[in-house]
């Protein structure tokens, strides 16, 4: 299967199909989603809560993230490898910003980015775009704000808080993102919003509309086990089970049950 370029995604919208999107952090996990044929393998920030076992995503470097997107890059083969901004990589200086993006395509062999923010943002986007680089956006609940939020909390309730989503969603389009993740926002506001926008839209906790869907891997994997959103659907129990065969290792080691012949040389 030929690599899913930017086209590619829209192409799928035209056709009414899904754009499955999933976090991956280092070689196994991007094997698994490019394997599994998803369509956007997204080096997230995320990784700094559930790769960094930090309680938020604000201390993730430029540095980190081209290191974790790298080794994505080199073992995916179809998925479209988007690398994730992090935080204070593209907010002060718009050529810092750019020159930052660059490093995903130029250093870690991403072929697009992610940032946070609408309409603060989007002269920002225009400029990442205009170099050549694709963007995603990504609006509602943007965890670089946590601070700002008070907390992971659902946005957009509200009628100002709704119309500042709208109008972040239409600048970042204005400004040539080709798709946006809508994140923990009700589902008939992402309803709306996929009315009004051409690319698509990329929900995580907000609802069955929109033309795709991002998960944490480790979420989906229950891998990751602090706390879980709402949003999550847990689709395995990978943590119980590495659980069970680390303590059986234990057991044997300890009782000499491992190593046998078997495993052993003559
Ligand atoms: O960092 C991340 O993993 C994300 C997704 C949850 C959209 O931004």
């Amino acid at each position: 299967m030929p690599k899913t370029t930017v086209p590619d995604i829209y192409k799928k919208k035209a056709e009414g199909r899904k754009i499955t999107v999933l976090t991956a952090y280092d070689f196994p996990t991007a094997q698994i989603v490019d394997e599994a044929g998803i369509d956007i393998a997204l080096v997230g920030d995320s990784l700094g809560m559930v790769v960094q076992g930090i309680d938020s995503t604000l201390p993730v470097t430029m540095d980190e993230m081209i290191y974790h997107t790298r080794i994505v890059s080199r073992a995916v083969k179809t998925s479209l490898v988007v690398g994730d901004m992090p935080f204070l990589s593209y907010q002060a200086d718009r050529a810092e910003a750019v020159l930052n993006a660059g490093r995903f395509l130029k250093e870690a062999g991403a072929e697009a980015v992610k940032l946070e923010g609408g309409v603060a943002v989007a002269e920002t986007v225009r400029a990442i775009v205009a170099a050549g680089i694709p963007v995603m956006g990504h609006i509602g609940l943007t965890p670089q704000h946590v601070n700002v939020f008070g907390g992971h909390k659902v946005q957009g309730r509200d009628e100002a808080a709704r119309e500042k989503i709208l109008a972040d969603a239409r600048a970042l389009q204005e400004a040539g993102v080709f798709a946006v993740v809508l994140e923990a926002i009700p589902s008939a506001l992402a309803r709306e919003i996929g009315g009004i926008l051409s690319i698509p839209t990329i929900g995580i906790g907000a609802g069955p509309h929109c033309d795709g869907q991002v998960l944490v891997l480790h979420d989906l994997l229950g891998l990751f086990d602090r706390f879980t959103p709402k949003f999550v659907k847990r689709y395995a129990h990978l943590k119980d089970e590495a659980l069970r065969a680390v303590k059986e290792y234990k057991k044997e080691v300890e009782s000499g049950a491992f190593p046998t012949e078997e495993q052993s040389f003559t």
